[in-house]
């Protein structure tokens, strides 16, 4: 497999804004290898338990240079249950799971339409649309999300197609286009998340952070973000305001190329080193037994070796 093009060839970071040299060149790898729509990046799995050698290599190789890659269960039209979803992660190098306030005891969550309950509350647990983010963006440095993976069980007769965007091509357009917003971005505080307090009970504090940052543990860019716009607070400052108005337009129009939209059908999934996803608003049909379940995992460690 080809050197993955996020490792600079001088080992300087290109994700500082003095190593303008080292940037050049990463960009001009990555762009290089990038997919311009979501086929080429769909690798089809015989048994995702037991990966051949060819289907792992495929599958990391797309990663390396998208940062995501999709699956298709080939075997039977055969889905996977909880468990062959954390062993089929973790032959990808993904192990230690983030148990959040929803997910199941083994870390895995199944997000599907929940009428009540406190999963209620979460957008991810309606049919309503999902605005941009990563995953985690509340989430303290400690427990950085790295990689999530999604697997659809059943699909919704109608809509819950997901939209993906690699944020370190994101990243390419917002340095290019003023090195400014990357500055503002990467402040320690640009911008905070308040805390989540249910019935007087705060279940987690306010949590402040930059969007960009170097992961310490790898040396690749990690993105904390968020489109919402209610119970979040961006640091009073031109260049953030402009930087997040900039990241709503560039995730908001219908030309960008680098936007991947794709519908996971049953037996689909999309493992990825969280980069930007969004979903649009679906409809079950409860009365026939059809309603989307997908499966989702999220980790602490990146994809191996890319
Ligand atoms: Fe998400």
């Amino acid at each position: 497999m080809a050197c993955p093009p996020e490792t600079p060839i001088s080992g300087v970071s290109p994700f500082l804004l003095t190593e303008e040299r080292a940037y050049r060149q990463w960009r001009e790898t990555k762009l290089a290898g990038r997919f311009l729509g979501p086929e080429r990046l769909m690798v089809p799995v015989g048994d995702p338990e037991h990966l051949s050698e060819a289907e792992r290599t495929a599958l990391l190789e797309r990663v390396s240079r998208c940062n995501m890659v999709f699956y298709r269960c080939t075997d039977g039209g055969r889905t996977m249950d909880r468990g062959q979803v954390r062993r089929f992660a973790a032959a990808l190098g993904l192990v230690r799971l983030d148990n959040n306030l929803c997910s199941e005891e083994d870390g895995v969550s199944e997000l599907r339409v929940s009428p009540d309950g406190p999963q209620a509350e979460y957008i991810p647990y309606t049919d309503r649309p999902l605005s941009w983010h990563c995953d985690g963006y509340y989430n303290p440095p400690h427990r950085r999300i790295r990689a999530m993976l999604l697997h659809c069980v059943s699909d919704a007769p109608e809509g819950g197609e997901n939209a993906y965007m690699d944020h370190e091509l994101l990243y390419i357009r917002l340095r290019d286009e003023n090195p400014a917003w990357i500055e503002a971005l990467s402040h320690p505080r640009a911008f905070t998340i308040p805390p989540n307090v249910v019935n007087g009970e705060t279940l987690r504090a306010a949590q402040s952070g930059p969007v960009f940052s170097v992961d310490p543990a790898s040396g690749r860019l990690h993105m904390r973000y968020t489109a919402r716009l209610r119970n979040i607070r961006w640091r009073e400052d031109g260049p953030t305001r402009a930087a997040a108005a900039r990241i709503r337009e560039l995730l908001g129009g219908d030309d960008n190329p680098d936007i991947l939209r794709y519908r996971l059908r049953p037996g689909e999934g999309v493992v990825c080193n969280n980069v930007l996803h969004a979903r649009t608003g679906f409809t079950d049909d409860v009365g026939g037994g059809h309603q989307r379940l997908i499966y989702r995992a999220r980790y602490l460690d990146r994809i191996a070796g890319t």
